[in-house]
């Protein structure tokens, strides 16, 4: 008998389902539409949940099984961590289609709800008051839905009533709309001349726009061509179980992304290039011959390959790309903005990977899609980004496939989702520049010092007291005659920063480039001693994480705010106080005091030797002094 605990029952798929998602304000008429719809055709109306809601819908074996897009099964996964997506999902059938509708608040400040939405659907009523044309949110909600991969628009212009039925005014509108969106790479964008309130060629055609020859709305959206595509496309199988219950038996659970495969074809592990055959496709109802997209099988292969976690199978020769750049359009989701250089947990399918954005390549305004250029992308901005993960990672471009080509980025102490992506391209440049092996190395280099190589870093407020202690420690381990060097973070910011402020992005970059720099002079044999505010705990565990644990000691000088500003050693409180310096820790810009550090100094109860020599004291603790 075979147990999984994870998995879920396979799904009772229906065939044609049209996901939609309505775009414009209430003011547009956005409600009365979806009324109108509901109200004026057969249609049965399914359920009506939310996302706060769908666990029910998920698990349940409701006919509703949604094929959500990895987006927001990401989302959906990190509810109850925090991120509240504020979206209505409707189910309702006809005889001849069901449908699913999402429907989000249409507000500029609600993008993450929009996107959310549109993450799943095949296509976009755009709704255009009659009277008022294309609106600059007409244009944020098309971009949106064109980067979220949606190919068919409707542009539902509403209101018809109320301009009297005018065909100028139809015409005008659906002109202005095509020459904007030319350039979204829509598929189709049919515009159909509305009344919501009065029921104009919603569902029945109007006696009065009867200039107007095309299909009324529900006969469209039942009628349209959409391939549901995934079936269609590429074998793709991110694992995400490696059930093995016995020796005999090892299977590979998760839900097949896209395309199909059957008993016997052959496969390829995308990150080993392992390649074998399909052995057998195991459900809960017993064998299959074939799976296809949205089915969740147990997958056997033919040879004993190593799989985890993460990996994706695909057929050999059409494979998804393998990187660990690429270049991905971000949409924010958090209060705390997106900064270049720092860690993130990604999520791409069933891969966990830590990562950070290298470049922000411009910030997008949506509302005029002018590219912008921008230090951090804010709650709610689009941007397009250079990402480095920490390891290859498995995907393809979004455009070629929604559920592999897109990912979230978990926040590491919040756990929240901050964000989503969708890649547009690998990177090659990382993947052309091999590592060059070195024939002295580390170990050698610090035995000849007969020292064990460590970075000391001392974090604190400005005017804590860091300098002066990192100062009297580097003299007593000079004077024990080991090998040591100081990096001081106002003497590096006149050279190695010298391009760098306080903003928090600059701040990242300044901890990053002096993290790499400790971390080659640790490689070289040297205890390094850097002394920097480096305020926030993400950049402080990055180098933890770069230097390694065993060798990153952290110093947290512990001295008041008012201590600071009293002793105030360069004057800088008073020239906050006199409005002369923004962004100054402590006062207009966070600190994160170390929850844990090695060494905890309270300068109000410790003289500057007693500090210095505590340092020093748990270095011969840890025998790192005696070579
Ligand atoms: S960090 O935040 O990036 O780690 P770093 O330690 O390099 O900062 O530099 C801090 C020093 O710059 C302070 O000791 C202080 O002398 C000076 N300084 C100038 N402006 C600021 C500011 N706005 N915030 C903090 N320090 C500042």
């Amino acid at each position: 008998m075979l147990t999984n605990p994870t998995m879920e029952p396979v799904p009772a798929r229906t065939k044609d389902q049209l996901r939609f998602i309505t775009c414009g304000s209430v003011d547009d008429g956005k409600s009365t539409l979806i009324g109108r719809l509901l109200h004026d055709s057969k249609m049965i109306y399914h359920d009506q949940i939310t996302a706060l809601e769908r666990d029910s819908i998920k698990y349940g074996s409701t006919g509703n099984n949604i094929d959500f897009a990895l987006l927001v099964d990401g989302l959906e996964a990190e509810r109850e961590q925090g991120i509240t997506i504020d979206v209505a999902y409707r189910f309702f059938s006809t005889p001849r289609r069901s449908f699913m509708v999402a429907d989000t608040p249409g507000h500029e400040q609600y993008t993450r709800n929009m996107a959310t939405g549109a993450s799943q659907a095949q296509l976009a009523i755009i709704l255009i008051d009659a009277r008022k044309g294309v609106m600059v949110q007409t244009r944020r909600h098309s971009f949106i839905c064109a980067l979220l991969g949606i190919r068919h628009i409707v542009l539902a212009v509403n209101k018809i009533d109320l301009v009297a039925y005018d065909k100028e005014c139809f015409d005008r509108i659906a002109r202005d709309y095509l020459a904007f969106a030319a350039g979204l790479g829509f598929t189709s964008i049919v515009p159909i001349p509305i009344s919501a309130r009065d029921g104009d060629n919603v569902v029945d055609r109007s006696a009065r726009a009867n200039w107007y020859h095309g299909p009324c709305l529900l006969e469209y959206l039942e009628s349209i061509d959409i391939q549901s595509g995934t079936a269609s496309q590429a074998f793709r199988f991110p694992v995400q179980w490696v059930n093995r219950p016995n020796p005999e038996f090892r299977g590979y659970a998760g839900t097949v992304a896209s395309g199909e495969i059957s008993a016997g074809d052959e496969i390829i592990v995308a990150a080993s290039g392992r390649t074998t055959r399909v052995k057998r496709i195991v459900t809960h109802g017993g064998n299959l011959v074939g799976a296809e997209a949205g089915d969740a099988v147990t997958i056997t292969l033919e040879d004993e390959i190593d799989i985890g976690r993460g990996d994706v199978l695909s057929r050999p020769d059409n494979q998804p790309e393998v990187a660990d750049q690429f270049a991905a359009y971000v949409i924010w989701m958090d209060e705390e903005p997106l900064a270049p250089g720092r860690n993130y947990v990604l999520r791409i399918g069933s891969q966990t990977i830590a990562g950070s954005i290298t470049e922000i390549r411009h910030r997008i305004d949506v509302n005029t899609c002018e590219h912008l250029a921008a230090g951090m992308v804010s709650l709610n901005e689009i941007a397009f980004c250079n990402v480095a993960t920490t390891m290859p990672a498995v995907f393809d471009p979004y455009d070629v496939n929604r559920k592999t080509g897109s990912f979230i980025f978990i926040d590491r102490y919040t756990n929240r989702t901050a964000g989503a992506g969708m890649i547009a391209f690998p990177l090659r440049r990382a993947a052309n520049i091999a590592r060059q092996g070195l024939s002295v190395d580390r170990r050698e280099r610090a035995a000849l010092k007969n020292q064990k190589p460590c970075v000391i870093w001392f974090t604190g407020l400005s005017g804590a007291g860091k300098s002066a202690i990192a100062n009297l420690v580097d003299q007593k381990l000079f004077a024990m005659s080991r090998h040591t060097m100081l990096l001081d973070g106002d003497n590096l910011r006149h050279g190695l920063s010298v391009d760098l402020g306080f903003s928090e992005a600059d701040r990242v970059e300044n901890i990053r480039r002096v993290g790499e720099v400790a971390k080659l002079m640790a490689d070289s044999g040297l205890i390094v001693i850097c002394s920097l505010i480096s305020p926030t705990r993400a950049e402080r565990d990055r180098v933890r994480t770069l230097v390694g644990k065993e060798e990153f000691i952290e110093v947290f000088v512990d001295t008041p705010i008012e201590e600071c500003a009293r002793r105030d050693p360069k004057g800088l409180y008073s020239k906050v106080k006199s409005g002369k310096i923004k962004n100054f820790t402590g006062i207009d810009a966070c600190y994160e005091a170390p929850a844990t550090p090695d060494i905890h100094v309270r300068t109000m109860e410790q003289t500057l030797e007693h500090s210095a020599k505590a340092v020093v004291d748990f270095l011969m603790a840890r025998s790192i002094l005696d070579g």
